[in-house]
């Protein structure tokens, strides 16, 4: 089976983890603080705009508290987003605004946000399609003259870069996952970015429990160390010295697994370009960098769903990212969406990981182009 996605996990990593059961302590300490420290320099931030965090959808939620997005605000949320963009924005009782987004990158232009703009949009919550950059000049720009908060959903793009400056960098909050599926993975983790490092405090807080004294030996103030105050409501949701230990040795391979999710994407390309019923991923921008995470492919026909299980049928496992939230009933969305509606009926993500080599790829080829030359 070729799968669509798949981590890449090895000595190295299963060494620190032994590393870390030997310390005797598995909890959040001093590899957290190291890998938040390593992650803002990846990214080119200060460490003190840097906050790691169990999951990178707590990230999302979280975001609204920390944004001071108010139930009854408007958050612009483009429809093809990842669910916990949505829960997030009506778990808050905020108002889920959904826009269209384009056809191809399946990214948000500001074109689209100004669409469903009004005078109770608070912030928009956009996703980086694939860890491919949002055409970020023109949304800071619609952004600042709206007053809106921006937060980035850069799940997938720990490698993307924008014109020189890391994605999830650019807005009010960023936010990267570390989870089973994505490229740097961990088990479960997520960093998050603030530009300002007053909120970065306030959510280091916030994401244990609002607690405003440290407990145990390191709580020097008071004289009875278990008494505490808070300054919010809030959760526990933390990364831990376990996790930190493997994400900090896959930071370390960052490069080497860019530079195979490059080849897989170029041989794709080289291989399908003559393809005539499909259309291949866009070309990305200028001064744009990507980290390679989805190699979408779009059916110009109605044939996408039986090519999906014609290739399900060879053992090659493909999908596709994101449903849309406007077809969720439980959000109650109202508006057209045609170009992600086009894109939710063409679209396929084919198998792109960094355990993929040419001839996985050729495999793949040969069973879409056999599947052309039967059905297209
Ligand atoms: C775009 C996007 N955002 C957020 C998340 C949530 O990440 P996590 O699994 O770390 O909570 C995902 C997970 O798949 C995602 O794809």
């Amino acid at each position: 089976m070729l799968n669509v996605f798949q981590p890449d996990l090895g000595e190295k990593e299963a060494n620190v983890v032994r590393e870390v059961f030997e310390s005797n302590w598995i909890g959040k300490g001093k590899r957290v603080d190291k890998f938040e420290e390593s992650f803002a320099e990846h990214v080119g931030v200060e460490k003190n705009q840097i906050l790691s965090t169990n999951c990178c959808s707590e990230g999302l939620f979280s975001s609204m508290h920390l944004m001071d997005i108010q139930p009854g605000d408007e958050v612009i949320v483009p429809t093809i987003s990842f669910v916990g963009a949505g829960n997030a924005v009506c778990a808050n009782s905020s108002k889920l605004v959904l826009c269209d987004v384009d056809p191809r990158t399946l990214n948000v232009r500001a074109q689209d946000i100004e669409k469903v703009l009004t005078k109770k949009s608070k912030a928009i919550l956009l996703l980086h399609f694939g860890g491919i950059a949002c055409e970020m000049d023109e949304i800071m720009q619609l952004a600042e003259e709206h007053h809106l908060k921006v937060i980035e959903d850069c799940a997938a793009g720990v490698c993307s870069t924008y014109k020189g400056r890391a994605l999830g960098t650019i807005g009010d909050m960023g936010m990267w996952s570390f989870d089973a599926m994505k490229i740097l993975v961990c088990g479960d983790g997520a960093c998050l970015y603030f530009r300002d490092p007053e909120i970065r405090n306030k959510a280091e807080k916030w994401l244990y429990f609002g607690l405003e004294t440290k407990s145990g030996y390191e709580n020097k103030v008071a004289q009875k160390w278990w008494e505490f105050e808070i300054s919010s409501f809030g959760h526990r949701a933390v990364m831990n010295d376990m996790t930190a230990a493997v994400a900090q040795v896959q930071l370390g391979r960052l490069s080497e697994f860019m530079d195979c999710r490059r080849k897989v994407h170029e041989a794709y390309t080289d291989m399908l370009k003559d393809v005539t019923w499909i259309d291949l991923p866009p070309a990305l921008q200028k001064d744009c960098k990507t980290s390679y995470y989805f190699y979408h492919i779009q059916v110009k026909n109605d044939k996408r769903d039986a090519l999906a299980g014609y290739l399900k049928e060879k053992g090659i496992y493909t999908t596709y990212r994101y449903y849309p939230l406007h077809r969720v009933e439980a959000y109650q969305a109202s508006g057209q969406f045609p170009n992600a509606d086009y894109a939710t009926e063409h679209t396929l993500c084919l198998p792109m990981h960094q355990k993929l080599n040419e001839d996985d790829v050729q495999v793949v080829v040969e069973a879409i182009k056999s599947f052309g030359k039967l059905h297209c």
